[in-house]
């Protein structure tokens, strides 16, 4: 018997050939001259093309959303044709990409931001957190508040970058709204003071997030779209009085847009699965009528148990990806893993990114 986890699934007109999706990960490999996506970048995609769907790493929407160096954009002409070789050669591999949009909001550092300003945040309320910088971990800046003006500017932004990713040749798209960047910092009453329509009621922290994911399914079909989230992770210095009521709302908006899939970082980004006691992730899976995606921690027999049993629909592997690129055939055959290096995750070369071997050597 053939396990769920390895049979396909559809989503609208796009059909994964398996339940098995390669989760957004950052790895600072980006040309560091604009921020633009390169061959090795292509080859590390190409080689995981046999995921259900990938899921590229947290790319920046404009200058100001970028935190840590070396991540890719997706608002320059350059950045569009670096990912268009990334998207040929992951279709050229059969595979199916999504571009992840993402702005840091206050998670950065003046280093980093045009013009050395200080970076952008719902409320000017410092994250008491790190980034990389070019010259190695430095805390994040102060932050300024967003005028109400320009929140809608921020919003074009997205707009922008979803037509780049479109023009790029990406399937579809996946908003960054996990993680305490900064659609999450609007969501979520520790970072967000404001006093205008995008602060205070949970109405009105969600406002940002459905003016985004209206702009998103404006340029892809809707079920083209995924948004993620991490409701009760706290990376990145944040917190919700009400974790609960803040995330039903949210993934109610996100349901009601219409989205194809909702990715859920379930328990501490990175961490542990343990959840707060009054949290209830199939509880707000079930506001959603999409697909969907579950990460965090997952290994063989929990991802495959919790497709069998309806918990999931489709199972993103982080870590797991990074080192194996053909980890579809080797959860299929139950094969060893290959073990992660952390000191290649974050920046450098080929090493740690392109090497990992295959189950079965591979003509290169
Ligand atoms: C990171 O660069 O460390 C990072 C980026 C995006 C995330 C989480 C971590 O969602």
């Amino acid at each position: 018997m053939i396990e769920k986890l390895f049979t396909p699934l559809t989503i609208g007109t796009l059909t994964l050939p398996n339940r098995i999706v390669m989760a957004p990960l950052t790895r600072n490999r980006a040309t560091p001259d604009g921020d633009v996506p390169n061959a090795l970048n292509a080859e590390y995609y190409a080689q995981r093309a046999t995921a259900g769907l990938i899921i590229t790493e947290a790319t920046q929407i404009s200058p100001e959303g970028k935190g840590y160096i070396q991540t890719p954009g997706l608002y320059s002409p350059e950045q569009v044709a670096g990912w268009q070789k990334v998207t040929d050669a992951v279709h050229a591999a059969g595979g199916r990409i999504f571009a992840q949009l993402w702005h840091v909001g206050r998670v950065s550092h003046t280093s980093l931001q045009p013009n050395g300003q200080a970076p952008v945040a719902p409320s000017a309320i410092t994250a008491a957190t790190q980034v990389f910088t070019a010259t190695g971990f430095a805390d994040t800046s102060p932050p300024r508040a967003l005028e109400t003006s320009e929140v809608k500017r921020v919003v074009e932004d997205y707009r922008k970058a979803a037509e780049n990713a479109k023009a790029a040749g990406f399937d579809g798209i996946e908003l960054h709204a996990a993680n305490g960047y900064l659609i999450d910092q609007f969501l979520r009453d520790s970072t967000n003071k404001r006093t205008d329509e995008y602060g205070g009621s949970i109405e009105n922290r969600t406002r940002l997030l459905g003016e985004v994911l209206a702009v998103l399914t404006s340029v892809f079909p809707a079920s083209r779209v995924g948004v993620r989230f991490s409701p009760f992770s706290n990376f990145g210095d944040i917190s919700d009085s009400d974790p609960m009521a803040t995330f039903a709302a949210a993934i109610t908006k996100a349901s009601d847009a219409g989205l194809g899939y909702l990715h859920m970082v379930e328990g501490q980004t990175g961490g542990t699965r343990e959840l707060p006691p009054n949290a209830d992730i199939g509880k707000l899976r079930k506001l959603f009528k999409g697909v969907y995606m579950a990460n965090n921690g997952y290994d063989r027999d929990l991802a495959i148990r919790a497709v069998e049993t309806g918990a999931a629909d489709l199972i993103a592997f982080g870590s797991r990806y990074i080192a194996n690129p053909d980890l579809v055939e080797r959860l299929a055959r139950n094969a060893p893993l290959n073990v992660p290096d952390k000191a290649t995750f974050y920046g450098g070369g080929a090493e740690g990114y392109v090497d990992y071997p295959f189950l079965d050597a591979k003509a290169a």
